[in-house]
């Protein structure tokens, strides 16, 4: 069985070298002391080199990346950030989603890109709006733009993260998803994933809960949120919640 994977998406934060710096040591302490988990770090750009050089058993993200090198200002492509020693790669953010137009076919060229340049990619799904029961067809749609022309052999380097926007902590009037919601969304996925690359390659692909997750639901999403790792955010900011997320999961495994 695969280790549980906890990604810390610090987002644009702290905002100074030396808090992130610290922050990562802190966190890196918390990880040294746990087994059974894989924990990612992904700090914002300007930190990546720093923050690798206070890791040793947490693994380098990177929050987004650009398709390509060349004449692009301001982008990053996927061969720099291989070049640093990062490993994982968030695409497809509803953050990025929504405030940068982010369409699907773009965060498919990222997706390819990424894969290619041979790190994993965390691909980023969810709905706007939380309407009744069923995972909405939109969760579908982002996953097929998404994974167009994949070769199903670097399925096994893709994770999905259902991270619903609704459930994301700094959306007014959050709430957590509940693990039951979680496992639908998951049970939804593999069958979209199924349709498109047979159920072999689909189950490779690692899916994980985003939104809001922290020290007190983090065991039920272990336990009974049908998936193989959380994305977190806010609570990822502090090492005391952080570390308790940590060992929390470790144990409900
Ligand atoms: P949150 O963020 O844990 O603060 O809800 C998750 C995310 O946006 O990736």
């Amino acid at each position: 069985m695969k280790h549980f994977l906890l990604i810390a998406n610090w987002k644009s934060n702290p905002q100074s070298l030396e808090n992130a710096c610290m922050l990562a040591r802190a966190l890196e302490r918390e990880v040294k002391k746990i087994r059974g988990v894989e924990i990612v770090i992904a700090p914002p750009y300007p930190f990546l080199v720093p923050v690798r050089r206070e890791l040793k058993k947490a693994k380098l993200g990177a929050q987004d990346s650009f398709w390509t090198g060349g004449p692009y200002t301001g982008d990053i492509s996927p061969e720099q950030l291989a070049t640093l020693g990062v490993k994982y790669v968030i695409i497809g953010h509803s953050e990025r989603r929504i405030y940068h137009g982010e369409t699907d076919s773009l965060i498919n060229k990222k997706m390819k890109a990424v894969l290619e340049a041979g790190m994993s990619s965390i691909l980023c799904v969810g709905e706007r709006e939380r309407i009744g029961r069923d995972i909405p067809a939109i969760v579908g749609e982002q996953i097929r733009g998404a994974l167009r022309e994949i070769p199903p052999r670097l399925y096994r380097n893709i994770c999905i993260a259902y991270e619903p926007v609704w459930a994301i902590s700094t959306t007014p009037g959050a709430v957590p998803d509940t693990p039951e919601n979680s496992f639908r969304a998951s049970m939804y996925i593999r069958r979209v994933l199924a349709d498109m690359a047979g159920k072999k390659n689909s189950g490779s692909v690692r899916i994980l809960y985003g939104g809001s997750v922290s020290q007190m639901n983090i065991g039920s999403f272990v336990r009974d949120g049908g998936v193989g790792g959380a994305l977190v955010g806010s609570a990822s900011l502090n090492r005391k919640t952080f570390g308790e997320i940590i060992r929390i999961a470790s144990r409900a495994r």
